[in-house]
């Protein structure tokens, strides 16, 4: 689930106080600057895309590695220079980072003003009120509840064509290494209505794509607002009335067949069948997948508590192909997790292989504190020796990649083009169905048309050719 680097916002003059967001991290965090976006223009804020000329400047925050947060630290040291500038200047630091570190935050770093986690956002305002009168302000209390359902986001970086929205909100996977299930708190669905009709509020304004998100979409589960039944599995559940993942899919693919619909992220374990068959009925559900394996030594899987073996990924990744042949599926990768060993890592590299990832996000294992890998393993893999192994693991990956996108040298794809390419402002960008990023010259094509591009060359991480008819 990644996201662009930085948010681009509209510049706009008015009296209205001025509020700066820096979004970091995964896709969710961006989606949630939106949800921040939305509820502070109802208290008298505007966006400003110039930080000196902020009132109130939020760091909406990434904790998944070590560095995530070196990053934000490194960021809050250059933003004493705009406090020098302006004393009145409120500095808020919200989202996953914020969560994990509480009001130790406001500890370290005496230029925060604000603390605040995932599900306190509503609070916002009141936050800033306390601060004007003098108090640093802080709320990250999780919620088993608040999805902000229905709270229109602020469309913040738009294009105007490719919108996130978010589904649920945490995770109940304990996977052992990682942060999330104690930054966003426990799994919630949001009301699948609230769904539906954002989806179509979207495609009335011209939007041409929407990508559903969650830490786990396919534990998505809604219930209608009636009593929640205990069930079985999804046959049950729908029997039930219940909203699973592929149901919700399916409803929000109704809304507009022109319209494309992606999601992120799945688990392994829980992609259903279901989900499978909806992506292969519906021709605006884009074949793509990603699906984080992690590892590919079973040993290692299970000190991760990832709950699959290597073998039960494999068969899924399988089973998505035979499905769906042309579904592209990409993958996360952790090297060096406690007590790796060379065989492991050489068991993730034949994992890679055998499944041919398309792409994939590959990392060094980040011991983070209060997670069950810290409490209860040995961070005990050489720094050198992670570096080493992701080199290997990213080196592989590349020649992968190039080979996947070789494939389509002659081929015509389509293409919905979402920006103006970054070498060139001649050409233009997007992504085909199987996420894949396209360029091609702009001639008298614009930002959110679908056109079909014959793909001449390639490199490893694009498409290029010209637009055909
Ligand atoms: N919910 C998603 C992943 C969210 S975090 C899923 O389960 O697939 C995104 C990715 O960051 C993870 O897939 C994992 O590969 C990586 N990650 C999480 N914790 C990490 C850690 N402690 N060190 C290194 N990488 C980590
Ligand atoms: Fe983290 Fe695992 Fe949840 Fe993904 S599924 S967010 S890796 S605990
Ligand atoms: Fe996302 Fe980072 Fe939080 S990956 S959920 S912003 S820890």
């Amino acid at each position: 689930m990644q996201a662009p680097d930085t948010i681009i916002q509209p510049i706009v003059e008015t009296n209205l106080r001025q509020l700066y967001i820096e979004s970091y991290g995964c896709a969710m965090n961006f989606s949630d600057s939106e949800i921040i976006g939305s509820i502070m223009a109802e208290h008298g804020f505007e966006f400003t895309n110039d930080e000196f000329n902020a009132d109130v400047i939020f760091l909406n925050t990434c904790a998944i590695r070590d560095n995530a947060e070196q990053k934000i630290r490194d960021r809050l040291k250059h933003l004493r220079g705009n406090k020098k500038q302006n004393k009145d200047l409120i500095i808020g630091v919200l989202g996953c980072m914020a969560e994990r570190l509480k009001s130790k935050l406001l500890e370290e770093e005496k230029l925060v003003d604000i603390v605040a986690g995932p599900d306190a956002y509503r609070d916002l305002p009141k936050l800033v009120a306390q601060v004007e009168d003098g108090n640093k302000a802080i709320n990250v209390l999780l919620s088993r509840e608040e999805t902000y359902a229905e709270i229109s986001p602020l469309r913040l970086n738009t294009n105007g064509v490719s919108a996130f929205v978010s589904i649920m909100r945490g995770c109940d996977n304990m996977c052992s290494f990682c942060v999330v299930p104690f930054t966003r708190g426990r799994e919630r669905s949001r009301d699948a209505e609230s769904i539906v009709n954002e989806v179509k509020i979207l495609s009335d304004s011209g939007y041409k794509e929407v990508i559903l998100l969650g830490q786990n979409v396919d534990s998505y589960l809604w219930f209608g607002g009636g009593p929640k039944v205990e069930f079985k599995n999804a046959e049950e559940s729908v029997k039930q009335n219940a909203v699973t993942f592929d149901k919700l899919l399916e409803m929000v693919a109704l809304v507009n067949p022109e319209m494309r619909i992606r999601f992120s992220t799945s688990h392994p374990k829980d992609i259903s069948e279901e989900v499978l068959q909806v992506m292969k009925k519906y021709d605006n559900i884009c074949k793509h997948i990603h699906l984080p394996a992690q590892s590919g030594s079973t040993r290692i899987l299970e000190a991760m508590n990832r709950t699959y073996t290597r073998e039960w990924y494999m068969a899924k990744h399988a089973r998505i192909k035979e499905l769906m042949p042309e579904c592209s599926i990409s993958c996360d990768i952790i090297s060096g997790f406690c007590t790796e060993t060379e065989q492991d890592h050489q068991d993730t590299l034949s994992l890679m292989e055998a499944c041919q990832f398309e792409f994939s996000y590959m990392y060094k294992y980040s011991e983070r504190p209060g997670t069950l890998a810290a409490k209860k393993m040995t961070d005990d893999v050489p720094e050198e020796v992670k570096g080493s192994r992701l080199t290997e693991i990213i080196h592989l990956q590349s020649k992968m990649s190039l080979a996947n996108n070789k494939s389509y040298i002659g081929k015509t794809v389509r293409v919905l083009a979402d920006s103006v390419s970054k070498k060139s402002e001649n050409d233009l960008a997007g992504r085909n169905d199987q996420n894949s990023k396209v360029v091609f010259p702009k001639g008298q094509y614009k930002i959110g048309d679908f056109v079909n591009v014959l793909i001449e060359r390639v490199t490893t991480t694009s498409l290029i050719g010209i637009v055909v008819p």
